[in-house]
């Protein structure tokens, strides 16, 4: 599972699972453009990569069209072109949809799926004639839903819906579109909820209970996720989703 002389640009990559899915793309030998709306976070995380390989950050927002058509203009100014996009940047939104403002709703919506939408539309042209992967993370939370996650759960299930129609409209192309659907890993977003939990241990200690590999995942575990569905080894994957949950919705959690 390689990535040599490939051109990826990760999203949300300043910390947690897209931090992860950087690393792994540098390793595995691949340019890693690490675009972010945490300036600071996203030029740490590309300096410190920058010890093992080529990378870029950018600074930017998903939601912002300019932001998204300026990113990849640079990064194809860059590097060359773009053969690898994960869009992995995501907010939660924690509440009653009964209570959820429509400001709310309109944010988490313009992150976890039109964000995606955006960064797909405008890559799309520059993958077409070269072939490439979009690997779009979603969630467990695309098939489960928690009471007080709805508007997150709204966005998860949507970028299973952008993921089959985007295989579909571009598999001419041979750009394939594949989406990773993690249970619990732990990174910041993680300890967020956590921390805004009535009793955090006893959270912490339930959610463990829940998965049969007797852990939480880690940002490496997506990683290697996205890695296997970017390279070669997975050439005739697209249109689908690969749960990365330690075997967690298996035991009906
Ligand atoms: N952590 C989990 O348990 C888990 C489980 C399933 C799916 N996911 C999904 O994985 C993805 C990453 O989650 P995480 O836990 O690493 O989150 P995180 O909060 O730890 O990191 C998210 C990153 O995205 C960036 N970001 C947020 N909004 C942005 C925007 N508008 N434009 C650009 N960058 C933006 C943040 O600055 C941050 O660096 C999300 O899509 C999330 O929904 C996470």
């Amino acid at each position: 599972m390689r990535l040599d002389h490939k051109v990826a640009i990760v999203t949300g990559a300043a910390m947690g699972i897209g931090a992860g899915i950087a690393e792994r793309f540098v390793q595995a030998g691949a340019a890693v453009v690490v675009f972010d709306i945490n300036a600071d976070g996203a030029r740490q995380v590309a300096e410190r990569l920058s010890q093992q390989g080529r990378t870029l950050a950018i600074h930017g927002d998903v939601a912002s069209e300019e932001d998204v058509q300026g990113a990849i203009d640079q990064t194809v100014q860059e590097f060359g072109g773009v053969d690898v996009l994960v869009n992995n940047a995501g907010i939660e939104g924690p509440g009653l949809l009964a209570d959820y403002s429509s400001a709310d709703w309109d944010r988490i919506q313009a992150v976890n799926l039109k964000g995606y939408f955006l960064f797909a539309k405008h890559v799309i042209p520059r993958m077409r004639g070269r072939g490439g992967s979009i690997v779009n993370i979603s969630s467990v939370h695309a098939f489960v839903s928690y009471v007080g996650n709805g508007a997150y759960d709204a966005t998860k299930a949507g970028i299973i819906g952008l993921t089959r129609a985007l295989a579909l409209e571009n598999g001419a192309e041979g750009i394939r579109v594949n989406a990773i659907c993690p249970g619990y890993i732990r990174t910041p977003m993680t300890d967020d909820w956590l921390s805004i939990q009535p009793d955090p241990e006893a959270t912490l200690k339930q959610v463990l209970s829940f998965h049969p590999l007797g852990r939480m995942g880690t940002p490496r575990d997506v990683a290697d996720a996205a890695l296997f569905l970017s390279s070669e080894a997975a050439a005739f994957i697209s249109g689908t989703f690969l749960v990365v949950d330690g075997a967690m919705t298996a035991a009906g959690h």
